[in-house]
């Protein structure tokens, strides 16, 4: 089962290069079929959930994972069912989990609570659960450090990631081991949903970057030993920082991406680092069409008349 992901750009980064002093890329991952880099993970996870007979995948999701799930379900022509947190997912990833004909359970809970439930009804019931506890997901999201070696040629001295679940930096570190690389892997969270950082899990984790609104990740032994294993660290930034190094990527480089992928760029600005810098940017903008409005200018409104027009777009001064 694929829909091509994977072969994403690697831009560089000329503004962020200048203010930080490294030479900053950022993997753009948003490129990917539904617009983040769960595609890699879901194609091998899907395909074997096919392979072993299942009739139905099942994922809980802050969003993105739903999507992907949904839309590779349904090119199986397997049931796809997805449980996400009431009223904290982004407008686009819902729109994309029902157009792909996925069941959408709103769970009057947070993240951790469906994840708990989907393991226990993948227990119960011949359904493959394709949240990244599922080892499928590891082995094709490790590909985004292959490509990243590639591209420049040997591997980068400092790798930026947003940690959630901590499936991704899991994957990451496993493709750079495989490499034979061992770049810095510096993981953040956001600070009301930072649970590696405090070392202990967050009852009820808040941010504005919804997609890692997590308080217990699954994946917590293998994040900790891939900060250790790398000589890395995990670190906290607050949400005005996030959306600070959101505005940034859009206004000037170009590059929209969702605010939980912003934490990459918010981490870098924050702590620093130093030599060849890859930032990850996970997901796609246009997922969260409300965060960006309500962060962004407004439109100016105009009459169809030369004078008016002449005006709004000069700025009216
Ligand atoms: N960035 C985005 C845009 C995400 O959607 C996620 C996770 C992460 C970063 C963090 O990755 O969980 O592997 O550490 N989203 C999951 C979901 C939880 O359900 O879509 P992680």
């Amino acid at each position: 089962m694929s829909l091509e992901e994977g072969g994403t750009p690697l831009v560089g980064a000329p503004f962020l290069s200048e203010r930080t002093g490294c030479d900053v890329y950022l993997k753009v991952e948003g490129a990917n079929p539904t617009g983040s880099f769960k595609d890699r993970g879901m194609t091998v996870a899907v395909s074997a959930a096919l392979e072993e007979g299942a009739k139905a995948v099942v994922c809980a999701s802050t969003g993105n994972t739903a999507a992907s799930a949904a839309a590779y379900a349904a090119r199986a022509g397997l049931r796809g069912v997805v449980i996400v947190p009431e009223g904290k997912i982004a407008t686009g990833k819902l729109a994309q989990a029902l157009m792909h004909g996925a069941r959408v359970i709103a769970l009057r809970g947070n993240f951790d609570q469906a994840l708990e439930l989907v393991r226990e009804l993948a227990k119960r019931h011949p359904i493959a659960l394709v949240n990244s506890v599922n080892d499928y997901r590891i082995e094709g999201q490790k590909t985004g450090a292959f490509e990243v070696c590639e591209e420049l040629g040997e591997a980068p001295d400092v790798l930026c990631i947003p940690v959630g679940n901590a499936g991704n930096v899991t994957a990451w570190w496993r493709g750079f081991q495989e490499d034979g690389v061992r770049p810095r892997l510096h993981g953040y969270q956001a600070a009301g949903a930072a649970p590696l950082v405090e070392g202990a899990p967050v009852e009820q984790p808040e941010t504005v970057a919804s997609a890692i609104r997590i308080g217990n990740p699954a994946r917590w032994e293998d994040a900790m030993s891939a900060f250790t294993g790398s000589r890395g660290e995990v670190r906290a930034v607050t949400d005005e920082e996030i959306l600070e190094a959101y505005s940034l990527l859009g206004s000037r480089e170009g590059v929209f991406c969702e605010p939980a992928s912003a934490a990459s760029v918010a981490g870098l600005l924050r702590y620093g680092a130093e030599g060849r810098v890859v930032c990850v940017l996970t997901g796609h903008g246009l997922k969260d069409p409300q965060t960006a409005m309500n962060r962004a200018a407004s439109v100016i409104p105009c009459e169809p008349d030369i004078e008016q027009v002449e005006t709004a777009v000069m700025g009216g001064g």
